[in-house]
């Protein structure tokens, strides 16, 4: 098909030898520490909308220091990835539903929507140039990040009239160091991520940096990641630093599986979104609704939650071993994980890998 914007290919004409980028992949990946050898950029300007694009060889980008961002932070941001098919292809997993939330993320922010077709494309043109990062073995992936930032040299506070695209792509392994062992949690009384009305909707650069202080904190308290509560009632399960939560209820041989519904101020993950699909084909009822503090300690204790999990696209699905705050601790079930996150976790990754029937079409066949 012909590429229905125009992005102009400049490949490097020094790419990274065979040799060590094979070497590269064959080591511990971790989450985004490698980036492959292109980069896409596409300029936006006002009066002219979308300007044609570019592949060109990944470096740095020259930035002016009165540019919008650097001040004001109108900065937003995606992340998805492409999986090597059993068959040798490559495949990415919803970028579709990622486009939407970035232009959704684009409008809170007052910056202009990109059109799907054109994040679509700018993702497949990057992906086949890079092909060769891909990594073949399970637990790996490309993961693909979009950004969109304010370039208009302006001091003013208004919305910029200028904007950089820039796709940039990193070979993934495990985004928590030590693999898929249960992590501890902090629940955080002390800050909020995101208020009603707020940007908490978006992925918008300024969450992930006012959330960084309660991250450090939990680090210190020896957890992995920290919970938000909700910011009016201080009691409510949002989410967690980068992904959404889910707890598994068991009740008169019911597994039901709940997440707190979206409230304006949480993320709608597309891994939250595509488990509320999963979940009903292998047997759980799935609930959004709202879950407190209270209940989880409650619930917990009672014995009637027997497993939680954090879920998002970098970290895919984590169980959480317990859970700490100002209360002290609950372990939840055992400590170790249960088998409905591993169920899930294994369905969803079979999907990706391309060896369960896609039957929802999430797939997305790039070369
Ligand atoms: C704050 C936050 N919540 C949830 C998620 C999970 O979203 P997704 O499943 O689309 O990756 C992410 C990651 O994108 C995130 O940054």
């Amino acid at each position: 098909m012909p590429p229905r914007f125009p992005i102009e290919v400049s490949p490097s004409s020094h790419p990274t030898p065979t040799d060590e980028r094979s070497r590269v992949l064959a080591s511990a990946l971790g989450f985004g520490q490698i980036f492959t050898d292109h980069m896409v950029l596409i300029p936006f300007r006002e009066r002219e909308g979308w300007l044609p694009g570019a592949l060109q060889p990944y470096a740095p980008i020259q930035i002016d220091p009165a540019a919008a961002v650097l001040h004001y932070g109108q900065s937003v941001f995606e992340g998805f990835k492409a999986f090597r098919q059993v068959t040798g292809d490559i495949a990415c997993f919803r970028p579709d539903a990622n486009a939407k939330r970035f232009q959704h993320s684009a409008r809170r922010l007052a910056m202009p929507e990109m059109p799907i077709d054109m994040f679509l494309q700018a993702a497949e043109i990057l992906i086949q140039q890079d092909r060769d990062w891909v990594p073949s073995t399970r637990g790996t992936s490309l993961y693909l990040r979009p950004l969109l930032i304010a370039t208009e040299c302006s001091l003013g506070v208004r919305p910029s009239r200028e904007y950089q695209f820039i796709l940039i792509a990193s070979p993934a392994g495990d985004y928590f160091r030590g693999g898929i062992k249960p992590v501890s949690v902090w629940v955080c009384d002390n800050y909020v991520r995101a208020a009603p009305g707020g940007t908490g909707e978006a992925k918008f650069g300024g969450n992930y940096a006012a959330s960084l202080i309660a991250q450090a904190e939990a680090t210190q308290r020896g957890c992995a990641q920290v919970v938000w509560l909700d910011a009016v009632h201080r009691d409510q399960i949002e989410e967690m630093g980068g992904m959404n939560i889910f707890f598994v209820l068991e009740s008169n041989g019911q597994t039901t599986l709940v997440t707190p519904k979206l409230s304006g101020s949480l993320l709608p993950g597309i891994t939250r979104e595509s488990l509320l699909l999963i979940g009903p084909k292998l047997g759980y009822a799935v609930e959004e609704r709202t879950i407190t503090l209270a209940e989880w300690i409650s619930s917990a204790q009672a014995g009637q939650m027997t497993e939680a999990f954090a879920c998002g696209t970098a970290a895919v699905i984590t169980p959480i071993g317990s859970m700490h705050g100002q209360h002290g601790e609950t372990l939840i079930g055992d400590g170790q994980g249960g088998p409905v996150a591993q169920a899930l976790r294994d369905y969803l990754l079979a999907i990706q890998y391309g060896e369960a029937q896609d039957l929802l079409g999430w797939m997305h066949r790039v070369c």
